[in-house]
């Protein structure tokens, strides 16, 4: 497992290697869990190569936000990643991402702006901005990314595509605990009771799927419905929404396409988790 401090070495190393293998890339902010590893172990299957980053990426934390406090475990992170055979490690500092002088930002309209970029302006600005240049840097055909992360996820399609990028975005499927709290670097952050707490974001939408299943239709009826199964666990809603999955707006009426995306605090930490309320993903 190479790994590269410098964006010099990062690009020497991939663009030395054999052209005709494939590269896979996972982008992180580390503390890994099986979640990440997960994006790892499905980069191994699809690509011939793999590159993994860990950045905790200052220009995606609001000033009040938690990147003081983000856990950091490199050591932990570079033994697991070579447990799970990643070919090249990433670790840029500040100084490499952001040298003095830095003025590029990039936006992607519209959908970064509502839901998580409502309660966390200039979020997707710095997840866009850090990653297209992560992408700019190692050149990936494929980039591994969580659908823990759904807006996470359009967005960089989104930008990726307007951009005219030839790296293509291979979503994964969430990584859960056993008793279903979808698994998160922020998941630490949670004291016993409310880890137990926490698991009103997962049974919210399997109630949201049951009542579909069950023929209700109407958006605002499953709302409702979840508003009072939050409220009842003694989580702080941020938002409910049932949305197109590739638009992200509102639906009032429930389809192939919806689904429900979810932003919760337990305590002091914003949870967030989202599944498709007719299809399994
Ligand atoms: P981070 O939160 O470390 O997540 C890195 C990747 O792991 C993302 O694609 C995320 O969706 C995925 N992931 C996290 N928890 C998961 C789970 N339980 N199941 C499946 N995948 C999961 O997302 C970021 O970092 C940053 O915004 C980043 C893209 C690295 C840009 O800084």
């Amino acid at each position: 497992m190479k790994i590269c401090k410098t964006i010099k070495e990062m690009q020497a190393e991939v663009s030395k290697r054999d052209r005709n293998k494939t590269l896979g890339f996972v982008p992180t902010m580390g503390a890994l869990h099986e979640g990440h590893l997960s994006l790892v172990r499905l980069s191994k299957s699809n690509c011939d190569l793999s590159a993994v980053s860990i950045y905790v990426n200052p220009s995606q934390f609001g000033p009040q936000e938690d990147f003081g406090r983000y856990p950091r475990n490199l050591e932990r992170d570079l033994a697991l990643l070579a447990d799970n055979g990643a070919d090249y490690v990433f670790l840029p500092d500040n100084e490499q991402m952001y040298p003095a002088g830095y003025k590029t930002w990039v936006e992607v309209e519209g959908l970064s702006s509502i839901l998580c970029g409502n309660s966390r302006p200039g979020h997707f600005r710095g997840v866009a901005t850090v990653v297209l240049k992560l992408v700019q840097i190692v050149k990936p055909d494929l980039m591994f990314m969580g659908m823990k992360d759904f807006q996470q996820v359009v967005v960089l399609e989104t930008m990726l595509r307007d951009l005219n990028s030839d790296t293509q975005i291979f979503r994964c499927p969430i990584v859960r605990e056993s008793d279903g709290l979808a698994m998160s670097s922020r998941n630490m952050y949670l004291s016993p009771e409310e880890r137990a707490k926490a698991l009103c974001l997962s049974q919210t939408l399997d109630m949201g799927r049951q009542m579909v299943a069950s023929g209700k239709k109407r958006a605002e009826e499953v709302i409702l419905a979840a508003e009072d199964k939050i409220n009842a666990a003694g989580g702080k809603i941020d938002y409910i929404s049932l949305v197109n999955g590739s638009t992200l707006q509102p639906q009032d009426m429930i389809d192939q396409d919806t689904r429900m995306l979810l932003a919760v605090y337990i305590g002091n930490t914003r949870l967030i988790d989202n599944c498709s309320l007719m299809q399994s993903d």
